[in-house]
This record gives structure tokens, sequence and C-alpha cells, in this order.
């Protein structure tokens, strides 16, 4: 296992380059199951949650070869429609294979991915949405078996905004015999990319980024070569490094419009940000003022920041309500804050975080991937040294974020840790 020793009190000075998306190139990765035709992805963070996508399209007998930032797919068949449950518990992402391979190969066996940290994340909307495309869905010992003669078009609508069940749908459809509509469909960037190549690849889907889409089936799938769009999560973060460290951090590559929520709160925050064509400069901020925010489907303010920003609302002026809307369990990270001195209550599906002037560095232990994040924020703003244990989780969605803020001043050393 390791571990990030931080010290921290120290503003971060500099800038930074963002990385593509994780939640980008997952889907993406999966749509290239959709043809036989080879798909080339550009600009691919080096990522865990991308190897283990790397290992499971290879497993389902997918060519995969992954050089830089450059990954090459091309299924021209399958030698297994299985997505066994070793690769799929440890990312749940590993679903996004099912809406391709039905849509294809109207077959798939995939482990059913389990709960995880942060909530139980049921599939369930996924299954009703691809047996009204005219799936037979069966679960047999932890896995959902998939069939179809043929997939038909249909009208779909999503009782819960869901990305991934948008994604596995779009995918499925696009191969379905007829149109189909989705109703209340997710309208993240992420989303909204997936369309856009899948259109390069001959779909024929409009609607994304609204809450209709449509889409009429095709006979056959063309190959892609894109390049991803930068990671918006990613930016959110280092900007926030910026801001909690009352730092100069200038953030590049990024797409502003894809963070305007979050850009939003940090000026309500008093956080003064320069925002260019493709960069964001968070300058020489002032202690924040608490402001509250309420997780809700894009455009609204990302779940996926809300743990960064629970740390940066830590040492506000004030006292501020956090409100998670997306997922039942997503506050794991308040416990280990509060062993940094912060003054957070949880009550069901609130945090009320009563700003403090300064936390203390102490030994912490990260147990999801943005819950991680926001320690290694509370880190960087604490007194003294932190030790940030379990950073796996860290390592499966930033692609050396350690690295990029070293680079920004940030005193962080990757260890080794003997202990689980
Ligand atoms: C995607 O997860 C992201 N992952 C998550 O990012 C992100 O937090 C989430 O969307 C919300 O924005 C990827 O894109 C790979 P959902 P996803 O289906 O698709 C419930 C990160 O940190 N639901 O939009 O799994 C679900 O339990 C990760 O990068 C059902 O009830 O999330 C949740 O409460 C974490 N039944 C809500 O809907 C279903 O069939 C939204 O989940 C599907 C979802």
């Amino acid at each position: 296992m390791e571990a990030f020793l931080i010290h921290g009190g120290k503003p971060l000075r500099g800038k930074v380059t963002v990385s593509g998306a994780k939640n980008s190139v997952l889907p993406l990765m999966a749509a290239a199951l959709l043809t036989p035709e080879p798909c080339v992805l550009e600009g691919v963070p080096r990522l865990r949650d991308v190897s283990t996508m790397v290992s499971l399209l290879k497993a389902l007998g997918a060519q995969v070869t992954w050089k830089g930032e450059r990954i090459t797919i091309q299924a021209a068949g399958l030698s297994s429609m299985e997505a066994p449950y070793e690769l799929v518990k440890t990312m749940r992402a590993s679903i996004l294979v099912l809406g391709p391979m039905v849509g294809r190969f109207c077959k798939a066996k995939i482990s059913l991915p389990g709960g995880c940290a942060i909530g139980v994340r049921p599939i369930d909307l996924h299954l009703k949405a691809l047996e009204r495309l005219g799936t037979r869905v069966t679960l047999e010992e932890g896995y959902v078996v998939a069939t179809c003669n043929m997939l038909h078009g249909n009208t779909i609508y999503f009782d819960k905004v869901t990305v991934t069940g948008t994604e596995n749908i779009l995918m499925a459809s696009s191969l379905a015999k007829g149109e189909t509509i989705l109703e209340n469909c997710a309208k993240e960037p992420e989303v909204q990319e997936l369309a856009q190549v899948l259109r390069c690849m001959g779909a024929s889907i409009e609607g994304e980024g609204t809450d209709t889409m449509h889409i009429r089936g095709v006979k056959g799938l063309k190959g892609y070569h894109h390049r991803v769009m930068p990671d918006r999560i990613e930016a959110a973060t280092l900007l926030i490094a910026g801001a909690i460290t009352g730092g100069d951090v200038r953030v590049e590559g990024v797409i502003p419009h894809h963070l305007e929520a979050v850009t939003q709160k940090l000026k309500e925050a008093g956080i003064k940000l320069n925002i260019e064509d493709r960069a964001i400069e968070v300058k020489g901020s002032c202690r924040p003022k608490a402001v509250d925010i309420t997780t809700l489907p894009y455009p609204g303010f990302p779940t996926d920041v809300q743990a960064q920003f629970m740390a940066l609302m830590s040492i506000a002026h004030g006292t501020s309500v956090i409100t998670e809307m997306i997922f039942e369990n997503r506050f794991l990270h308040a416990a280990e804050l509060q062993r940094m001195g912060a003054q957070i209550k949880v009550e069901g599906n609130k945090a009320v975080v009563e700003g403090i002037e300064t936390l203390k560095g102490a030994p912490v232990m990260a147990t999801d991937l943005r819950a991680s994040a926001s320690l290694v924020l509370a880190g960087l703003a604490a007194k003294g040294e932190s030790r940030i244990s379990r950073i796996y989780h860290l390592d499966r969605g930033y692609e050396r974020l350690d690295r990029k803020l070293i680079a920004l001043g940030a005193k962080i050393e990757r260890i080794k840790e003997d202990w689980p």
C-alpha cells in the first residue's frame, strides 16, 4: 500500500494542465465494442481505471494497445461474452460494456458490480431500459445475463438521471431496429461527448445535452479517431487546491463551461477567478466565505466535487450546509477531515460545516476516489504533517496528482506503507 506524507500550509503557485477526462475515456473505450473497425483514443490519462478497462476489453477478446496517451482498440469479434467478477468488482464502470455487447452481439454476461463505499449503486435502470429494447435479462449467481434476438427501438423514461445508464442505452440503441427516445437522460459533458463520437461512427443521435435524446438505429458503425475532452473534475480539484492554500494557480487545457456550477460557487465564496477561453486562474485568495451547495445532475453542482468543496468550506469564514442528493453515503471524508480539526456535523444527506481558521495535520485514511482528493486538499492547507493512507483510491481517477501539486510547490512525498 502507498500513502502520501504532506507538509501543509504553503500557498501553491504556478500553472498546471489537466489530463483527459476519466469519465469520458471509459465509455468511449467501451464504445469500441460496437464496431469491427479500429478505434483510436488520444489524450488518455494513465489511470488505474483505464488499465482495468484495457484488461476487461482484452478479456473479451478485443485487440488493445496503449502507448503513451494513445489507446487503439479493435473488436473484430469477441472470444468471450463474459465480464468477470474479478475485474468488475474493482471498477463499477465495467458495466459500460453491457450496452455495446447487447447492441452488437445480442448477448452479454456481466458480473453485478456490487456496491461501493459511496452507496449501493444499483443498475436496475440500465436493465429496465435494456428490457424495453427487447433484451431478456436474468440474474445468475451474481451475473447479469442479457440476450436478445434483435434490439428494437422504444421510448424509455429514466426514473432517475443515470450517467452510465444513459451511456449504456445510447450505445445499445445505436444498433437497434427503429427509433429510441430517451427521456430524463443525463446531460453530463461526458455523455454529450459519447453521443458526438457515436455520431462520427455513423450513429443517428439528436438531443444530447437536453433531457430527451432521439436515436435512430443503424445497421453497423465505423471506427473513430478522437481526442478525449479535459477532465472537469480534476480541473475543479486543482482550482480548489489553489483556493484552499491561498495561492495563485492557473489551470490550463480546461473547458470553463463544463465546470460553471463550481466556478460560480467559488466566486460566491469570495475566491477571485480569472476565466479565459481554455484556462481558469485562481488568484491569491483570501480566506473563503462559507457558501451552501447541493449536488445535482449536470449542469448542477457535481457530486464528484462535493468532497473537495467540503475541505474548502472547513476553513471558510462562517457555516455552510452541504447537501448530497446523488449518493446515499458520500460523506465518508467528513470523519477524516474531523481528525484534522474540521467542525462537521453530518445529518442524513446534509453536512453542516462550521469553518475554522486552520486545520492541523493528522494521519487519515482515504475511503474512495474523491474523498482521497478531499484529504489531499485539506493536508495542503493544514499546518504540520498529514499522512494519507490507501492512496490507491486517488490513483484510480487522477493522473499523478502528487506530481502536479509538487510542481505547484506542494510538499508531498509518496511512501510505502506495510500495514493494509
Ligand atoms: C457516474 O457514475 C460517474 N462514473 C460517477 O463518477 C459520478 O459520481 C456519477 O455518474 C454521478 O455523476 C462514471 O461516469 C464512470 P449514476 P454512475 O448512474 O453512472 C442511482 C467518480 O468519482 N442509480 O449517474 O454509476 C445511483 O445509485 C465517479 O469519477 C440507480 O438507482 O452514477 C445514484 O444514486 C464516482 N439505479 C444515482 O442514480 C441505476 O440503475 C446516480 O447514479 C443507476 C443509478
